[in-house]
């Protein structure tokens, strides 16, 4: 593990040093604090703070949640000391060249021959940029993604005031094609949004399939990769890679969104969207009588619907690239370890007579139900587990999700079993953090004894 604990005076002596060429001053005093009321209050705080789970220990195998990489942190707090703002180049030339340098790597990951990009605040900001300029590009034209895409899109349809057009899908998650063409063949889908990396399921839409019959419609492709982008780096079709034609595909969209807070290994308030054709800058043209006054070059606030962004975000993404590159050698060996982790979690639950797989991981989320008869039991018998897995004694705790189904999408997929409400839930497991990977078997042994 990187020691945080040298690296971190090693920031505060930086930004000091760099500070006393300017001449000492002293701080006004109305900023000072009384140790003693600090002191308390952090003490409060590491209390308070407590009341959380664990993200960061191996055995929390639940939400898209884990702690960023220390590299990141040491990253981000060296930037915050000082607080660029990369929003004009003028609140941080240093950090707004990171965030070009990071975004230009992007770009060469998912092969975009040409990009306009920055990075976001999340992906749902990133999400929303790519769909107003959808709008933009094909005014009055609806937008399409899957019943399985995340919950944004539709909400940002409604802001931005578009109509949003959901498509079914397929009996593995993914947008099925004969939906998306009669969608398309009554000539209102403007754009279309495909996944890659959905969030319940982690289930990868059929991207060329998908560019090649916006193209025969006249429809453009946004892809939300948002979970699932990085995955990119290891889209070979091998046994611990990821399937190799929807990623290779990306380079023939019309934009993308990508998370570093999520597999990039940040902290929450980096997400990245790129357009392929510069030239929807276009429809981003603003002036401001308080700012973009430093310099000729682009601001990446004039390319941005968001005006303050942190500097700190790009510093720490950037510092850990330089570390930890977009490369199946870099960042590719802990989405590996992922995808290994959850095939082995496949493999138990495919030999247990406890549990049945939901469906195969596509990426590194992992479905199960506990054996039942009915939706109602394996409701209850999930929403059992995941309150007991959380509440045994805390070097046992383990950390679960779950993810309501349909009685019609376990039928899809082959799974005998009484439908006898509407929804129910089942069990969903993040594996995204290399050492799950290697405590999947303590894990599923510890869910086997606890569910009965
Ligand atoms: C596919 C996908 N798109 C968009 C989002 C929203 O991103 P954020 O939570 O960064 O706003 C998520 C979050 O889980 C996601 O999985």
């Amino acid at each position: 593990m990187t020691d945080l604990g040298s690296w971190l005076p090693r920031a505060v002596d930086a930004n000091a040093r760099w500070m006393t060429q300017f001449g000492a001053f002293e701080q006004h005093p109305s900023l000072r604090v009384d140790d003693t009321a600090l002191e308390r209050a952090f003490t409060e705080l590491t209390d308070r703070l407590r009341d959380n789970y664990p993200f960061g220990h191996p055995r929390y195998v639940g939400q898209m949640l884990k702690p960023p990489h220390e590299v990141a942190v040491l990253g981000y707090l060296t930037a915050m000391l000082i607080n660029p703002n990369n929003h004009a180049l003028d609140g941080g030339p240093a950090t707004a060249q990171m965030e070009k340098e990071v975004v230009i790597k992007l770009a060469r990951m998912f092969g975009l021959p040409d990009h306009l990009g920055h990075l976001t605040s999340s992906g749902t900001t990133a999400n929303l940029e790519a769909l107003w300029v959808a709008r933009e590009s094909h005014p009055g034209k609806a937008i399409a993604f899957s019943t399985d895409a995340h919950y944004t899109h539709s909400r940002m349809c409604q802001v931005i005031g578009v109509e949003g057009v959901p498509v079914r899908t397929d009996a593995r998650g993914r947008m099925d094609l004969d939906a998306l063409e009669q969608e398309l063949s009554t000539g209102r889908i403007g754009t279309v949004v495909a996944t890659l990396g959905t969030t319940g399921l982690g289930a990868l839409d059929p991207l060329p399939e998908i560019i090649e019959l916006a193209q025969a419609h006249g429809a453009r492709v946004h892809v939300d990769t948002a979970y699932g982008g990085f995955f990119t780096l290891i889209a070979d079709d091998t046994t611990d890679g990821v399937a190799r034609a929807p990623f290779a595909a990306i380079a023939g969209v019309d934009s993308v969104v990508v998370d570093p807070h999520k597999h990039g290994l940040q902290p929450y308030g980096c997400g990245a969207v790129l357009f392929s054709d510069p030239a929807v800058g276009r429809f981003y043209v603003h002036d401001s009588p308080y700012t973009y006054f430093s310099s000729d070059e682009l601001h990446l606030g004039e390319i941005s619907l968001e005006c303050s962004r942190a500097g700190a975000a790009a510093a720490a993404f950037w510092l850990t690239l330089e570390v930890i590159p977009l490369t199946d050698a870099g960042l590719g060996q802990v989405l590996r370890a992922n995808r290994r982790g959850a095939r082995e979690w496949k493999r138990l639950l495919d030999e247990s007579t406890r549990f049945t797989a939901y469906q195969d991981p596509e990426l590194d989320i992992v479905t199960y139900f506990p054996d039942r008869p009915s939706l109602s039991e394996i409701d209850a018998a999930s929403a059992k587990l995941f309150v007991a897995a959380a509440a045994l004694p805390p070097e046992e705790q383990v950390h679960l999700a779950t993810y309501a189904v349909k009685p019609d999408a376990l039928a899809a997929r082959g799974h005998a079993v009484v439908g006898d409400v509407d929804t129910g839930r089942i069990m969903r497991s993040t594996v995204m953090k290399p050492e799950s990977a290697d405590a999947v078997v303590e894990i599923h042994a510890r869910l086997e004894s606890l569910v009965g």
